[in-house]
Formats: C-alpha cells, sequence, structure tokens
C-alpha cells in the first residue's frame, strides 16, 4: 500500500528538548545546543507583538502576509512581488520542489548539508543527487559538472549546516556562469545574518542580475522565533507566482506574521544575538584548541567537532551531564558532534562537561 519513495525515507530526527531530556534521564538542568537557535530568547519586541495580537486568532491569518511583505520588501530593496513566506524556511523548500520538479526531474545537492533537501525531495516523489563535500565545503564545480538533462533544481546551504562551512563570491560567480536555462539555484542563507567573512557572496545581486536564483531565508535563527515557524523567499516574480500556486492559504499564522515583522526592527536584539555568537565562538575555539580537539571554523552559530572517536556514545555522555548537543550519524560523520553557540554560562558548562566526558 505504501508509496515506495516514502520506503526510502528515514524520518528527520531533531535536536532532543529540553524537557523530553529532563524527563527521561531524571535532570533537572538541561541545556540544549542541538539546533542552532537563537539562545538569547526571541526579541522582547516579537513577545510584546505576540501578546497584543493574542485576540485575533479566531479569525484566519491573512494569507498573503501584507504588512510583514511591505516592510521587508522595503528592507531589502525589492519590490512585495519578490517575496515569498512559508511555515518556516521547510515549507519553502517543499514549495519550491512542487513548483519546479516534475516527476522524471532530478535535484541535486551535496551529501553532507541540511538534510531537509532530500526527505522533502523523496516525499515529493522526486529523485535527488548527493554530491560529495570538498573539504567540508560545497563543490560546486563537481555539482556543475554533474548537471544533466533532467537536472531541474539545486539546492545549497550557504553557509552549510552542518559544517558551518560556505561557498565564495567568486565559486558562486563561476557556478552562475552559464548555468543552463532551465535549471534553478537555491540559495538556503539560515544563517546569513551570523556570517562576518569578506568573501561572503551577495547573494541578491544574482537575483538583481536576472539568474534563476531563489533565496530562502529564515526568522527561526537570528530573530529567535524558531517555533513560531516563519521563514521567507526572494525571487523574480514570475517564480514566486508559481511558487504561489503550491503553497497552502493560511500557511503562515498570525502570531508569527506579527512577531516577525516586529522582530525585522529589533536592530538593538540582532546585534546582541551576534555579539554573542561572536564571543562564544571565540571562547570555543580557544577552548578546543586547548584541549587539541579538532573542529571546521564556521561562519555561522554552531561548530561541527570532529572528536576522532565515536560520537554518539560522546552525544550520549554529554546528555547524562545535561547537554544536549547534536550527533552527526544521520550525516554519516559518525566522529563528529555539532555544537550550537549558546550563552557565555552555557559554553562553559559545554566545555566542562565535554572535558569530563572524554577524560
Ligand atoms: C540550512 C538550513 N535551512 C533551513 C533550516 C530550516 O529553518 P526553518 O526553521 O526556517 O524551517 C535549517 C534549520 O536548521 C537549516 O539549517
Amino acid at each position: 500500500m505504501i508509496n515506495r519513495k516514502i520506503l526510502e525515507i528515514t524520518p528527520y530526527q531533531p535536536g532532543k528538548p529540553i524537557e523530553e531530556v529532563k524527563r527521561q534521564l531524571g535532570l533537572k538542568e538541561v541545556i540544549k545546543l542541538a539546533s542552532n537557535e537563537n539562545p538569547l530568547g526571541p526579541s522582547p519586541k516579537a513577545v510584546l507583538a505576540i501578546k497584543k495580537s493574542l485576540t485575533k486568532i479566531n479569525r484566519y491569518p491573512e494569507g498573503s502576509c501584507f504588512y510583514l511583505r511591505q516592510r521587508l520588501s522595503k528592507k531589502l530593496k525589492v519590490r512585495p512581488e519578490n517575496l515569498i513566506f512559508g511555515n518556516g524556511s521547510d515549507e519553502l523548500i517543499d514549495i519550491v520542489i512542487k513548483a519546479f520538479c516534475e516527476p522524471d526531474d532530478e535535484i541535486i545537492t551535496a551529501d553532507t548539508t541540511f538534510l531537509e533537501y532530500r526527505i522533502i525531495a523523496l516525499q515529493n516523489g522526486r529523485a535527488v543527487r548527493c554530491i560529495p563535500l570538498k573539504d567540508f565545503r560545497y563543490d560546486l564545480a563537481r555539482i556543475k559538472d554533474r548537471i544533466g538533462p533532467k537536472t531541474k533544481a539545486i539546492f545549497i546551504a550557504n553557509p552549510n549546516n552542518p559544517t558551518g562551512t560556505y561557498v565564495t563570491k567568486r565559486e558562486v560567480d563561476d557556478f552562475l556562469n552559464g548555468l543552463p536555462e532551465n535549471v534553478v539555484a537555491i540559495f538556503d542563507q539560515a544563517y546569513l545574518e551570523f556570517v562576518e567573512n569578506k568573501d561572503f557572496p551577495l547573494s541578491l545581486n544574482y537575483f538583481r542580475q536576472g539568474k534563476n536564483v531563489i533565496i530562502l531565508r529564515t526568522f527561526s535563527k537570528i530573530y529567535g522565533l524558531a517555533g513560531l515557524r516563519i521563514g521567507y523567499g526572494i525571487a523574480r516574480e514570475e517564480f514566486i507566482q508559481y511558487m504561489e500556486r503550491a503553497r497552502q492559504p493560511f500557511n503562515v499564522n498570525t502570531l508569527a506574521q506579527e512577531a516577525a515583522l516586529a522582530a525585522l526592527d529589533d536592530t538593538v536584539f540582532i546585534r546582541k544575538a551576534q555579539r554573542a555568537v561572536r564571543e562564544g565562538k571565540k571562547y570555543l575555539y580557544g577552548e578546543l584548541d586547548r584541549l587539541k580537539i579538532n573542529y571546521i571554523p564556521s561562519a555561522a552559530n554552531f561548530i561541527l567537532i570532529d572528536l576522532k572517536r565515536d560520537g554518539l556514545k560522546i552525544f550520549n555522555k554529554l546528555l547524562k551531564e545535561g547537554v544536549i548537543v547534536r550527533d552527526m550519524q544521520q550525516y554519516g560523520l559518525n566522529n563528529f558532534i555539532r555544537v550550537t553557540i549558546g550563552r557565555e554560562k552555557e559554553n562553559k558548562k559545554f566545555v566542562a562537561a565535554l572535558k569530563k566526558v572524554l577524560s
């Protein structure tokens, strides 16, 4: 009875929730550094906006995200018609695949990247080709080489999750130059706001040049709204119109719209979150260096750590110390763990727990 494509899917295993770990291990204090969330909480302006709009939830949300669309279009200097909103950027991945890929079409991505590209493609019955990373980075030259007559969409997480690495402006320029006209490149920029590297590409420029690109962004990371589920896409109007056909009418809830609108303007909160990640990263790099533990330098708010021993075992031991990180079995990186940069106290707790379980 079951769709054969569904049989190929291993369900996505998210980071363990704090309450679940407390319940299962009988712990009182647990910290979560597992899902690249904002450890400072949501933007206070967003919380206030949600409180004010609570009485509106008897009504369906405004499907067009009107006010958020207007505000974001001004901020990004794009037209309102160039934007689409989703129930997290996860949903936009689904919408892109539904709008662009027919049953015979092929989707390309990396083999060690955000797992949802492959999972959502399979859920939609689409074939996926996964190209190995090179030195933990997307190998855009090899991906371009592998484009065939059936290739329709290419998903590129930049920065990449779980490695924290990124592809440079020059690499993306070369990649897009001469890309076949019937192929769309999707740049997933969930971690954009954490990037400080000078050679990181300004993806909006490729959109402005009229290239076949779709840019995906989210309110789940720097804006601290992961629990509300809201993300957006930027593309040329024609693409957006087709994607709108694959969108459910009330996909973004009222509270998410109000919170995102308020969070967009909370520059004080955003700067604070950026500073926390910058300082936390410096601290964690220093401690890992002292412990002589290898890690992949990250442009995002998490670090992929090479323990050179069974990562799942260390993950389980850290859980018992009340620290949730992410084991990397799903990604085939068995000797690694990924840790999200937390608040100062959380980073210290992680380092103390890591020292303890490694000794
Ligand atoms: C690269 C990447 N894209 C998209 C997402 C999903 O974000 P959202 O919460 O907007 O669905 C994540 C979440 O971890 C991610 O790492």
